[in-house]
């Protein structure tokens, strides 16, 4: 344990946990017990294929294998649904973020400064999903740098990772909600192939997806995050793990170990990822 990782513990409101636990190591990566509740399975879909691209033959960072305990649960994107102008299949970045810069695929457009695309290492393991900008991202045309960020900054440094460095962020509507409210469903739906298309690009092994808005648009199911901590997901071929938003934990300081648990889960899923690789 680093005075630096010390200090962003207490930064985040877990130096008590730190101290209640004591051994360095074990409380880094914290055993997360499975909740007792379980998600309510899918809702049947069609056999189909999976909307991730395929990783080509012997790509090198095709995801395998299952990560730890328990057992992942597939799940298959949502449909995204009508969305004019949102046909963005096969874009590369310059043309896909123009694309979300000019968008009116809803009427979240009407009300925003600017839109916010992501940010971040376009060839990172590791996506974080959030659920949309605020006032700030919208002000300044990137994702969490507000307060919510500076705590989702303190989180990634909890566990060794760095905006911008094998990170991307993204979100789930890429313009603010009005009054920072929870997006609509249609509004999910209207944005998610922009977000289809920025995972297709990355490829990250990992996806990380911060409160339940974000989950359940990549998950295409109803999410509750207390039930679906501890376990892993799948967007197509992609592992996704869940935990609290950045901006609940705000507003929900005792649940910041709990979201610390869960980022310590995603750090053991994405090693297992990588010894499997
Ligand atoms: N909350 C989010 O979900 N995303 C942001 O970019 C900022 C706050």
């Amino acid at each position: 344990m680093t005075r630096r990782r010390d200090a962003i513990l207490r930064e985040i409101g877990l130096a008590p946990l730190w101290r209640l636990r004591g051994a360095a190591e074990e409380v880094e990566e914290p055993a997360v017990q499975p909740p007792a509740a379980t998600l309510e399975a899918p809702p049947p879909r069609a056999p189909e294929l999976p909307r991730t691209q395929a990783a080509p033959a012997g790509a090198p960072r095709r995801p395998v294998g299952t990560p730890p305990t328990p057992q992942p649960v597939l799940v298959a994107p949502p449909e995204p649904g009508p969305a004019p102008g949102a046909d963005v299949s096969g874009l590369g970045w310059d043309e896909l973020e123009a694309r979300i810069r000019g968008c009116e695929a809803c009427g979240l457009c009407r009300r925003r400064k600017q839109a916010v695309p992501g940010v971040g290492d376009r060839e990172a393991d590791w996506l974080f999903v959030g659920e949309g900008p605020g006032a700030e991202e919208d002000e300044r045309g990137e994702p969490f740098v507000g307060q919510a960020g500076r705590l989702l900054d303190a989180m990634l440094a909890t566990i060794g990772l760095q905006r911008g460095h094998d990170v991307y962020i993204a979100n789930a509507v890429k313009c603010r909600p009005p009054n920072n409210r929870t997006p609509e469903a249609d509004e999910l739906a209207a944005c998610f192939p922009y977000l289809r298309r920025q995972i297709e690009l990355i490829k990250p092994r990992l996806i990380v997806a911060l409160g339940r808005p974000a989950a359940q648009a990549l998950l295409n199911q109803e999410v509750k995050i207390s039930a679906a901590r501890g376990r892993t997901f799948r967007y197509g071929d992609i592992p996704v793990v869940v935990t609290y938003h950045p901006a609940y934990l705000l507003r929900n300081q005792p649940d910041k170990a709990k979201a610390w648990e869960d980022l310590c889960f995603a750090r053991k899923t994405m090693r297992a990822l990588r010894d499997e690789a």
